[in-house]
């Protein structure tokens, strides 16, 4: 989709449709709303004045113009009660919006900054959301539809017109970077939703070197040699069962001078398709296991938009990437084998793997001077149980790190919430033959997977972040689109935005 920023009066514009808006119980419109009313002769106010349009939140009234003003349709948009509006209610509104006009014969949109003024809302804060819920909501995964759907039902343009010209940058570099964030969401969108079979760890390294070649960074991927050669059993425990090869990727951005090591690393589970291994799942439901590499899809389009924001940090993306399949060779429970720092590891579960790939990504990231580590991971069913689809579960060892996570996930409109790591918990992966177990039970399924990892972190602030609740989503909801969600993508981008040593 196009995105412009234009100065000039909605009034006189020439598009499809234009969008203008109305906070609940508001009878005389303002602004963009007044100025369309009164070029309407008075219709807005009217159709207040009958009592069929109340602002209420999700209100949608459609008005046709003929010919009064260019524009040839209208839609107000109720923004519902203003001490509630903020960027998180314009985002979803961006997003349900642009699915309301999907299907009509609508291709250009035109509208204003909702909620300025009024409603105390930054310009640069509106239009960064509402552009990025344009484009989230925007989203389609038909790559495999033959024929595809139909291009015409998509929105091809969106026009954001204001009338000062001396706020016309400020909104051009929000609109930039709402979009930026919102096209690399759908990158990792697009990659979730892929199909195991067109999505294998080398299919990924192929999408990772295209994003590699158009961005300018670095990217370096390891072969099962040189896992081997790294002492990575613990993940090469998990490719063990599968015809194709592990690989890791990893994508490096620096925004800084040259110095050892890097401000954060950012490592993602990247299970292509997780059958369970032989402690093999039942097959209701398994094809969402090709979503089980959204971690590592998350931190590779996180890398995308942060080398287009170009930050003031150094970080390098993490994704160690295999299947997890049964098979001859494959890994039984009651193995033991050796991660990369020479932890012992039980494997008594072999579908309990992301913690597998993880601890020597992780491993990884410490042998390359990372400073701070953010893992994420769809990692337990175990959270979905304690948090369902609301939020997703952080753990960590660094309250300073936590509170980073924290900002950067409001800032998204996203809910993270924080679930403990009391010392006790690490008695429930205490192992009879080894160093550690890789399952604690079901009792804190979440917690005793992140104590795992905090094994292989030692001292490093480190921040784990569970998503296996938020990644798939079964409806339209907001910003949030049917199939692979998108979420956290955006609070890794901010979190790297927003770094201050
Ligand atoms: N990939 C799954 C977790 C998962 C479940 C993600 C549902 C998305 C939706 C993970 O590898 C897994 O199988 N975890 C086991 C751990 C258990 C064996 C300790 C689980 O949660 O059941
Ligand atoms: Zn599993
Ligand atoms: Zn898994």
């Amino acid at each position: 989709m196009e995105i412009e920023v234009l100065h000039g009066n909605i009034t006189e514009f020439d598009a499809d449709l234009i969008i203008v808006n109305l906070f609940e119980g508001i009878k005389e419109p303002v602004g963009a709303t007044k100025a369309i009313d009164k070029a309407l002769d008075n219709s807005i106010s009217n159709i207040i004045t009958l009592g069929d349009m109340k602002g209420k939140k999700g209100e949608i009234t459609r008005l046709h113009t003929f010919e009064k003003i260019p524009s040839p349709r209208v839609i107000i948009a109720g923004l519902g009660e203003q001490e509630n509006f903020n960027t998180r209610e314009i985002r979803n509104l961006g997003a349900n919006l642009i699915r309301a006009c999907q299907g009509a014969e609508i291709r250009h949109i035109a509208t204003i900054a909702h909620g300025i003024g009024t409603a105390g809302l930054s310009l640069q804060d509106s239009v960064q959301a509402f552009v990025e819920g344009v484009v989230l909501g925007n989203y389609r995964f038909d790559r495999h539809k033959t024929p595809k759907e139909d291009p015409d039902n998509l929105i091809e343009r969106l026009t954001i017109i204001e009338n000062d010209s001396e706020k016309i940058e400020e909104i051009q570099k929000a609109a930039t970077k709402g979009c930026v964030l919102a096209q690399a969401t759908n990158l990792a969108r697009d990659l979730a939703n892929e199909p195991a079979n067109h999505l294998t760890p080398s299919d990924l390294v192929e999408r990772a070197k295209k994003i590699a070649e158009s961005k300018n960074i670095e990217l370096e991927v390891l072969d099962r040699e040189t896992m081997e050669a790294k002492g990575m059993g613990s993940l090469l425990s998990v490719a063990a069962g599968s015809v194709q090869p592990p690989k890791l990727i990893r994508l490096t951005y620096r925004g800084k001078d040259a110095e050892p090591g890097f401000d954060l690393a950012l490592v993602g589970k990247g299970i292509t398709f997780d059958t369970g291994g032989i402690s093999i799942k039942p097959a209701p439901g398994m094809e969402a296991m090709k979503a089980d590499m959204t971690g590592a899809a998350s931190v590779i389009a996180a890398m995308e938009a942060i080398s287009a924001i170009k930050p003031e940090i150094n970080v390098t993306a993490i994704a160690p990437c295999t299947e997890n399949m049964p098979g001859g060779n494959a890994t039984k429970p009651g193995d033991v084998v050796t991660a990369m720092d020479g932890t012992t590891i039980e494997i008594l579960n072999t579908d309990a793997e992301g913690r597998l790939v993880l601890a020597d990504g992780i491993c990884y990231a410490k042998e390359l001077g990372a400073r701070n580590i953010v893992d994420i991971a769809t990692l337990t069913g175990a959270i979905s149980i304690a948090l369902g689809d609301q939020c997703y579960g952080m753990m960590g060892n660094n309250t300073d790190l936590l509170a980073k996570i924290s900002d950067a996930a409001s800032e998204s409109g996203e809910r993270v919430w924080e679930l403990p790591m009391f010392e006790e918990y690490g008695e429930q992966i205490k192992s009879d033959v080894s160093d550690v177990k890789n399952v604690g039970g079901r009792p804190a399924g979440s917690i005793t997977a992140a104590k795992f990892l905090e094994k292989f972190v030692g001292e490093t602030p480190w921040v784990h972040l569970d998503i296996a609740g938020v990644d798939m989503a079964t409806k339209n909801n907001g910003w949030v689109t049917k199939g692979a969600s998108g979420q956290a993508v955006r609070t890794l981008i901010n979190l790297v935005c927003n770094w201050k040593n």
